[in-house]
Order: structure tokens, then C-alpha cells, then sequence
């Protein structure tokens, strides 16, 4: 299949292109579209061949259910069966942005798209290139990040375009996204209302909507022993083809640890790579140190990872060693990636 190309910015949309990429999904194709978290691979959610056709284009297990991305309030009535007090809550709060419910399907939703449950997730993102796509694609737009299964979630089209070009009917070029980490999950079927993916909304901005919160135990625990509840969250994930090592402990300790680990791989062949904060920088020796921000500044951190991981995968990378991050606030996403990136292998000094 041959992969149309085309390159929009978010503060000048040309309406006429963005149509093309409309009538595609309407017509039950495929096109890759930026958000504000990572680039999504778009199909009409309400069309079942066309939610299928994701989970081959990703090699994505089809029980792992898709986002419904909506760029209006009203349409979530179409969608959901029952929309509860606290999910109007949320939306006034964090909608349109990085934030999806977990709610109970209407019968309009097809089982291609929820991977069989009686539930369905829904978003409303923020980018306006998004917004405008869905509502050109006829307002239901189904869309898991826009990478081969297992691979990193894109933040760049060059991204997209290494692991869908010649699978899809388009990409929108739409530069880099804001954010770099998929959305925040919450499910609002269950009392209290559970977080299964930590995101840019963090535990604490969702408690201050509506009260105490339970955190899936799977997101944050340091071995992969529990089951999370959202069921792409169980696959090793986001995962770049070398090997990572997270070391957490006094930050003087965790350089000479690395630095001492990397020259031993090295002397045996590896190619090494390690994930730096801009504050150590300096400090470390390896084949490529890249820096991931400063630990002042998390919201670069997030939007770095999944670059670097790809950065990695091309420069042939073996070996990676990270440092840790705070496991509280954008933090806890930022860790929550890397662990599984990481397999769980995490050393405690
Ligand atoms: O930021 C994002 O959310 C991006 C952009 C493109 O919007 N999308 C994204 O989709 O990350 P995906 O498919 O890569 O991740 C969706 C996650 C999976 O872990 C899936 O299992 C979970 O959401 N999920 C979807 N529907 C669910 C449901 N009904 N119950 C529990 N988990 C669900
Ligand atoms: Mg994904």
C-alpha cells in the first residue's frame, strides 16, 4: 500500500488537506494524526473492519482494546450507555487534554473496538489538528499510539513514518508533540475510580476532582508480578531492542555504578548507552550519553524518553543504563514507562 505523506502545522491548518484525511476514515481506512500525547493510527471507531484493520497494521493482540477519541461532549452519549456525575466532572476539569475514562459501551460501539469488553475508553484530545480530524472523520475517530506493538510510542512523524509507511493510507506530519507520554487513564466503572496508566494528569490533580483514588498496583510496583487492569499495560511495552538497566540511589553512587557497568560491557562487546539528567551529564563515559532534561524540569524529561529509546534502536545500542526518576507527580509516569520499557530490571544501591 502506498502511504500518503503530508505535512500540517497546528497554528495554520489547511482545512482542504485535513478533508482528504477525513473522507479516508470515513471511507474505513487508516491515517497516523498528532496529538498532544504521541501520535495516534486513526479508523473510524464505529466501523468494525476498520478497527480491525488497526490491529493489523500494528501487529497489536486484538484483546487489547482501542481509545475513542471525540471532539465534543454531546458525542460522548453516543458512545457510553450510562455517563456518570464524576465523568462531567473530569471533563470541565481536563477535557480536551490528556485524559481518558474508562466507561460502560453503548451498543453503537462495535467489540473490534473495546477488544471485546463491555467498556469503552474516550478521550477528547487538545491538539487541534486532532480536533479537527475527528470531527472531518465523522466525530468517532478509534486510536492506539501510532507504533508497531512493542516498539515506543511516536512523538515524531519520522516516527510514525519508520513503522507505518507502506501499512497505512496516510500520516499527518504535524511536528513534534507537546507531551511525549501517552494519556493519563482513569476507569469511572468502579468505586472509588482507579487509575490504570499514570500520565501528564497526575493522581494528585484527579483528587482534587473527585476525591480519594486508588492507583492500579501493577503501575508503579517494581516486579511484574500483578496483572494491570488495562490489558495493553501488561505487554512489555514501549521497549527499544537494548537491554536497560534503571539504577536508583544517591546520584554520586549511581554515576560511578554506571560508569563502572559500562565499562565492563563495553570490554565485552556491547554497545553503550546511557540515560542521563542534564545535571550529570558530564560525568558519565559510554559510546552515546544522551541527556534527558534536567530533574528540575519533568515535562522535558516525558517529552524526551521515547526519542531516546528510538535514537538507541538506531544507533544499534545493546546495553542502556538509566538513571531513576521522583516516583510522584509526572514522575510516577515517567517511571511507570520506563520499568516496562526496562522489563522491571531496576538496581537499588
Ligand atoms: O495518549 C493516548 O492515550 C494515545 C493517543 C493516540 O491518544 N493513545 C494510546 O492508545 O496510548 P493505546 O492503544 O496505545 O493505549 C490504550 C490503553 C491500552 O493500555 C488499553 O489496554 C487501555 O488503554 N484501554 C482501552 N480501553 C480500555 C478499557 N475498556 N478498559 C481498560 N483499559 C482500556
Ligand atoms: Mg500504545
Amino acid at each position: 500500500m502506498e502511504t500518503k505523506i503530508i505535512t500540517i502545522r497546528e497554528n495554520h491548518i489547511d482545512g482542504s488537506r485535513l478533508q482528504e484525511a477525513g473522507d479516508i476514515i470515513r471511507r474505513g481506512g487508516l491515517v497516523a494524526f498528532p496529538t498532544e500525547t504521541v501520535y495516534g493510527l486513526g479508523a473510524d471507531a464505529l466501523n468494525r473492519e476498520a478497527a480491525c484493520k488497526i490491529y493489523e497494521a500494528k501487529g497489536r493482540p486484538s484483546d487489547n482494546p482501542l481509545i475513542i477519541h471525540i471532539c465534543r461532549w454531546e458525542d460522548i452519549y453516543s458512545v457510553v450507555s450510562q455517563v456518570p456525575q464524576e465523568a462531567e466532572k473530569i471533563a470541565r476539569a481536563f477535557w480536551p487534554g490528556p485524559l481518558t475514562m474508562i466507561l460502560p459501551k453503548s451498543q453503537q460501539v462495535p467489540y473490534e473496538t473495546t477488544g471485546g469488553l463491555e467498556t469503552v475508553a474516550i478521550r477528547m484530545p487538545s491538539h487541534q489538528i486532532a480536533a479537527k480530524l475527528i470531527d472531518l472523520a465523522g466525530g468517532y475517530i478509534a486510536a492506539p499510539s501510532a507504533n508497531t506493538s512493542g516498539k515506543p510510542s511516536p512523538t515524531l512523524a519520522k516516527h510514525v513514518i519508520t513503522d507505518m509507511r507502506g501499512r497505512i493510507d496516510m500520516i499527518i506530519d504535524g511536528g513534534d508533540v507537546g507531551i511525549g507520554l501517552e494519556s493519563t487513564i482513569i476507569d469511572l466503572t468502579v468505586t472509588p475510580p482507579q487509575i490504570l496508566r499514570p500520565g501528564y494528569v497526575t493522581r494528585d490533580m484527579l483528587e482534587r476532582v473527585l476525591g480519594t483514588m486508588i492507583m492500579d498496583g501493577a503501575v508503579t510496583a517494581d516486579n511484574m508480578e500483578e496483572t494491570p487492569k488495562a490489558p495493553g499495560m501488561k505487554y512489555r511495552h514501549y521497549a527499544p531492542r537494548g537491554e536497560i538497566t534503571i539504577v536508583r540511589g544517591k546520584p554520586e553512587k549511581v554515576v560511578a555504578y554506571i560508569n563502572r557497568e559500562a565499562a565492563r560491557e563495553s570490554h565485552k562487546g556491547e554497545k553503550v548507552g546511557i540515560i542521563s539528567t542534564a545535571e550529570d551529564l558530564k560525568l558519565y563515559r559510554a559510546d552515546s550519553v544522551k541527556n534527558i532534561g534536567s530533574r528540575e524540569a519533568e515535562a522535558d524529561i516525558a517529552r524526551h524518553l521515547y526519542r531516546i529509546l528510538r535514537e538507541f534502536d538506531d544507533e544499534e545500542v545493546t546495553k542502556i543504563y538509566s538513571e531513576a526518576f521522583e516516583d510522584a507527580g509526572l514522575g510516577q509516569a515517567i517511571m511507570n514507562r520506563l520499568l516496562k520499557a526496562a522489563g522491571h530490571r531496576i538496581v537499588q544501591l
